[in-house]
């Protein structure tokens, strides 16, 4: 395994292993898995799928500072580079970018890439120009490694929804995998964040997934059943619980998260639908979501 922390290295190794397969006769295929560091074991499935597809994986970890917004955590977001790499070694990665700010940035950035509308509605409501500073690093870093395949978890279900969008809006050669959530046993899901949880909101954070498995249960005893039910229902477990404050709860269409009529029955809906929740404990906020995926009849 090789770190790289500069973008002039990291290219000139990747064109020599493109060479030297090509040489052979093959095409190099490259799985790349962007991440923020501080990995677990949600990384690290979408190390394993990347591991699984690819001859070559480059995993990235950088904590992009131009999704933070003022008042967010950039400063601290939990790192811990030493055991960043040991899991990346246990996943049989083969390349580590980890650039510093000032090499991904050297200069402010002038030039941001914006996708519309998927970006305004749940994170990008209460995250204000957060996506806008996820698409311009992803932009980055997918011309940097110029993989075959990236890896996106299904955790972060707007993002990877916008990150497709984006590939496919600027025909950037690149195909974008959706991974599962990886949770604990108790249903949370992973989450470089989860760290900052008290004992009692770590228990608390468990009304998030529940809720959520709650609402697929409803959804799958009741025919009839609306999308403002699903939302009443969802909202009022959540309220049930002291110590969470709810951000968001949202029943959208996936992955064009245009939002279900509160009328609309929820089996009568046309397409994939996403049931997406963010709640703070303090000053931690957690999402989570589920995919209830259109039956084919
Ligand atoms: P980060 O939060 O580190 O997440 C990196 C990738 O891991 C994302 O695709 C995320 O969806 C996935 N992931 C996180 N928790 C997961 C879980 N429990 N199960 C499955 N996948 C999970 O997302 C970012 O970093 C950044 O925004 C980034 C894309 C790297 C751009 O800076």
């Amino acid at each position: 395994m090789i770190v790289f922390t500069e973008i002039a290295a990291l290219k000139a190794h990747l064109r020599t292993e493109r060479f030297a397969a090509a040489h052979e006769g093959k095409v190099l295929q490259v799985g790349f898995v962007p991440t923020m560091g501080y990995l677990h074991e949600g990384h690290a499935s979408l190390l394993r799928y990347a591991r699984k597809n690819n001859d070559l994986v480059v995993l990235s970890i950088f904590v992009n500072p131009i999704q933070f917004g003022p008042n967010e955590d950039f400063d601290r977001y939990p790192r811990d580079p030493d055991k960043d790499k040991h899991l990346a070694e246990r996943e049989g990665v083969d390349v580590i970018f980890l650039p510093s700010v000032e090499e991904m940035y050297p200069q402010p950035t002038k030039t941001i890439v914006r996708v519309e509308e998927l970006t305004e509605r749940l994170c990008g409501a209460a995250r204000p120009g957060h996506f806008d500073g996820v698409t311009t690093v992803v932009s980055k870093l997918l011309h940097i490694v110029s993989p075959n395949r990236a890896y996106f978890g299904q955790k972060d279900a707007q993002q990877a929804a916008v990150v497709a969008q984006m590939v496919n809006d600027l025909n950037m050669d690149v195909e974008i995998v959706p991974c599962p959530i990886v949770r604990e046993e108790d249903g949370l899901a992973l989450s470089s964040r989860n760290v900052y949880l008290e004992p009692e909101q770590r228990q608390a954070a468990l009304v998030l997934s529940r809720s959520l498995r709650d609402a697929e249960q409803t959804v799958r005893e009741n025919d009839q059943i609306t999308a403002g039910e699903i939302f009443r229902q969802i909202t009022r477990s959540i309220a049930l619980e002291p110590a969470a404050q709810i951000d968001y709860v949202e029943i959208s269409y996936f992955p064009s998260l245009i939002a279900l009529p509160d009328s609309m029955s929820v089996k009568d809906a046309e397409g994939d639908i996403l049931i997406a929740v963010a709640v703070k404990f303090g000053a931690t906020r957690l999402i989570d979501n589920i995919i209830l995926a259109k039956e084919v009849s």
